[in-house]
């Protein structure tokens, strides 16, 4: 059966995480009645309610949500029903102590916490199975039930007996044969020949491991392992939803993704899901392009289909050591922005606060008191009224990206678990350095897995393509023979997808593509830096008829510092210090000469200037320069869908995320669709800090 994909809706759905169970009737109806001046009009009920609705394991009782979703129903509210497994309840780890994990250390852990369970125990996967079936059959139908939320923030991992089992299972058929497997391994290397499956064990801190998650002696088990972890977490979602369709053929479903999060292989799951949802808690205030990229990351995990921010703190977080508040005008920034990237929902954690245990001081619309007179409150309210008199206006609109970033799960866990390079470098950040180069010059950028169509593309981006699988070589080939342009980076093409190096020159399957070989690889602690300079080869030496950048550019460049011999590649930047001075750190090969693309490599941690230099060049080749990458915390987001007219009706947001205000000239004539303001082409929009405008063009 095709996906229902996203939610169909008529306005962009607002509300969040309600644990109502938490406090008497009373307060119920102060909740609602608050929802209804701030045009709250979606709940998500029951992540938490395994305990109450199954007392024993011979026992559910529905009365308690019975009674929460039928308030919400009677209060026209559209409904998100969790599976209720995202915690267990104490009788099922007494009663099954396999349903605790086993840790990283070897310890079996007894009952605590939540999104801890074995993903390979047979008791809890038959006990959560038989709780989503029985709430999808009591509560499929119900009025505006708009979604089903299995599970909760999936992740972790565990190394106990059965996930052993489970993981020689996965192996088995992954390899077929131990032979296969010793050599995917590498297995000769300190003598690991396995010959019989059961000898193989998980790598943790007994095993293969020193130091941590990310110090093994055998990569290739480490990484299998991962995607075994994946997968078998994979299978506990895919149990809840079998169960749901059994009762409901057609509400989509989802789980809450994390953005960036390194334990799930989120490409490898998104086709289990309708629509894509997550959950933006940013690390600091200043998170913009980052959560840009999340953003985007989840928006490609459905090939450009619209998202939901399942939560988001309308205030502060808990659990960090220091938790700030969003200043004033920022929740509604970061929601726009949201909205601008492709989210059709905007959800909060939580709608009132938790009475007690860990997050009772956990951000909320509703404060223990209840309030209505709070800022955050008054904030929250804002933003719905905006979001109603938006309506229908965006729904279901597409990014129009003609760039496109490749996200590989497998990368960064190679990458990451890899001895001899720089343990300083982690993927996201090298990932996150070249999106927000391509973010601040204002590209509409699709974040996609390796496998995607690049044909749609003018220019790709493959930051640290560390494994290098599949045909992605020959794609990105094709790309460069079309006339587009590719950009990769240090690490590229070094392993095959068992995490074994290729026999070859470094970067292996894309040497030819981009020209030239890498010899050797020095590293450098943080804020060790080799000057680099960067200046557009000589057109005459080119053999091209490029003007010659008058003004060189000095990038710091850090971390890791590759040997580059270039082999057709022309020299775009050099090194200015070390014994490999003068030496290649950024070049360009014209495969075809003057009449196909470019291909660029940067050897080198290049600083965000030098970043910026390189992604504005190849982003201009193809007039994809926004009209704000000027401004250094303007940013513009696209979204289109098919117009009434036949024609594409476009919608474009302007965001300040900046600390100023700022007067920029309007990019194109349209009407703000948050104050129905006609603005003129070229007219000075003014932004104050936060601002947002939300432009229909004409
Ligand atoms: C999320 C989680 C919620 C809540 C929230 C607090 O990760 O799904 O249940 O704990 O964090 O920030």
């Amino acid at each position: 059966m095709p996906s229902p994909g996203v939610p169909v809706t008529s306005k962009i759905l607002y509300g969040g995480d309600y644990n109502p169970e938490q406090w008497p009737r009373d307060v119920w109806e102060a909740d609602y009645a608050a929802f209804g001046k701030a045009a709250i009009d979606t709940v998500t009920l029951g992540v938490f309610a395994w305990s109450y609705l199954q007392p024993d394991e011979e026992t559910y009782d529905f009365d308690r949500l019975d009674a929460i979703v039928q308030r919400a129903v009677d209060g026209g509210k559209r409904v998100v029903l969790a599976t209720a497994t995202g915690a267990m309840p104490p009788w099922l780890a007494h009663r099954y102590p396999e349903v605790c994990r086993t840790d990283f250390e070897g310890r079996r852990h007894v009952y605590g916490q939540r999104h801890n369970h074995c993903p390979s125990s047979p008791a809890f996967r038959r006990l959560s199975a038989a709780l989503a079936e029985r709430i999808a059959e009591r509560y499929a139908g119900t009025p505006g039930l708009v979604a089903w939320h299995v599970g909760n923030e999936y992740g972790g991992a565990c190394y106990c007996d059965l996930c052993a089992a489970g993981f020689r299972d996965w192996l088995r058929a992954r390899y077929g044969t131990l032979e296969r497997l010793n050599d995917a391994w590498n297995a000769t290397f300190w003598s690991h020949l396995f010959t019989d499956w059961e000898q193989v064990v998980p790598p943790n801190a007994l095993s293969e491991h020193w130091r941590g998650p990310d110090h093994t002696a055998f990569q290739g088990i480490t990484l299998d392992y991962l995607r075994f972890m994946s997968e078998a977490m994979l299978a506990n979602y895919r149990d809840e939803k079998v169960a749901i369709r059994r009762h409901d053929p057609t509400t989509p479903v989802t789980t809450n993704f994390m953005g960036l999060f390194r334990p799930i292989d989120y490409h490898r799951w998104a086709a289990d899901l309708d629509f894509a949802s997550w959950d933006n808690y940013p690390p600091g205030p200043r998170e913009h392009a980052r959560m840009a990229l999340a953003h985007d990351l989840m928006r490609g995990l459905k090939d450009g289909q619209p998202f939901w921010v399942m939560e988001q703190t309308p205030t502060i977080t808990a659990s960090r050591d220091v938790n700030p508040l969003k200043r004033p005008g920022v929740l509604r920034l970061w929601s726009w922005q949201a909205v601008a990237h492709g989210a059709d929902a905007v959800l909060y954690f939580q709608m009132r606060q938790s009475k007690g245990a860990c997050e009772k001081y956990h951000g909320a619309v509703l404060d223990h008191a209840g309030r209505t007179d709070t800022r955050a409150f008054r904030e929250v309210a804002a933003l719905g009224a905006e979001l109603e008199a938006l309506g229908d206006a965006v729904l279901g609109a597409r990014t129009p990206a003609r760039v496109a970033l490749l996200f590989d799960w497998d990368s960064w866990w190679a990458a990451e678990i890899t001895d001899g390079f720089n343990r300083h470098v982690k993927y996201p950040a090298v990932v996150l350095g070249y999106y927000r180069a391509l973010w601040q010059a204002g590209a509409q950028v699709d974040v996609v897995p390796v496998t995607a169509d690049l044909s749609r593309y003018d220019v790709v981006v493959a930051p640290a393509l560390h494994v290098v699988k599949g045909d992605v070589a020959a794609r990105l080939e094709d790309v460069v023979a079309r006339g587009g342009s590719v950009l990769a980076s240090f690490w590229s093409g070094r392993v095959d997808e068992d995490d074994n190096a290729f026999l070859a020159d470094v970067p292996g399957p894309l040497a030819p593509l981009l020209g030239l070989r890498v010899e050797e690889t020095d590293s450098a602690a943080p804020g060790v830096a080799n000057p680099v300079t960067l200046r557009m080869p000589d057109a005459g030496g080119a053999g091209g008829s490029e003007q010659v950048d008058p003004d060189p550019v000095v990038s710091d460049a850090e971390l890791v510092f590759e040997v580059v011999v270039p082999q057709g590649a022309e020299v775009v930047g050099t090194y200015g210090a070390e014994f490999y001075a003068g030496t290649p750190a950024v070049t360009r090969h014209r495969p075809h000469g003057g009449d196909g693309g470019e291909a660029w490599y940067v050897a080198t941690g290049l600083d965000d200037t030098g970043l910026a230099w390189v992604v504005r060049h190849l982003l201009d080749r193809h007039g994809l320069v926004g009209p704000y990458a000027a401004y250094d915390d303007v940013e513009l987001a696209v979204r289109e869908r098919p117009g009434a007219d036949g024609g594409v009706e476009r919608t474009t947001f302007v965001l300040n995320h900046g600390l100023d205000a700022v007067d920029v000239p309007a990019h194109a004539a349209g009407v703000d669709l948050l104050t129905g303001r006609h603005v003129a082409a070229g007219e000075p929009l003014h932004l104050e800090p936060t601002d947002v405008v939300v432009l229909r063009e004409d």
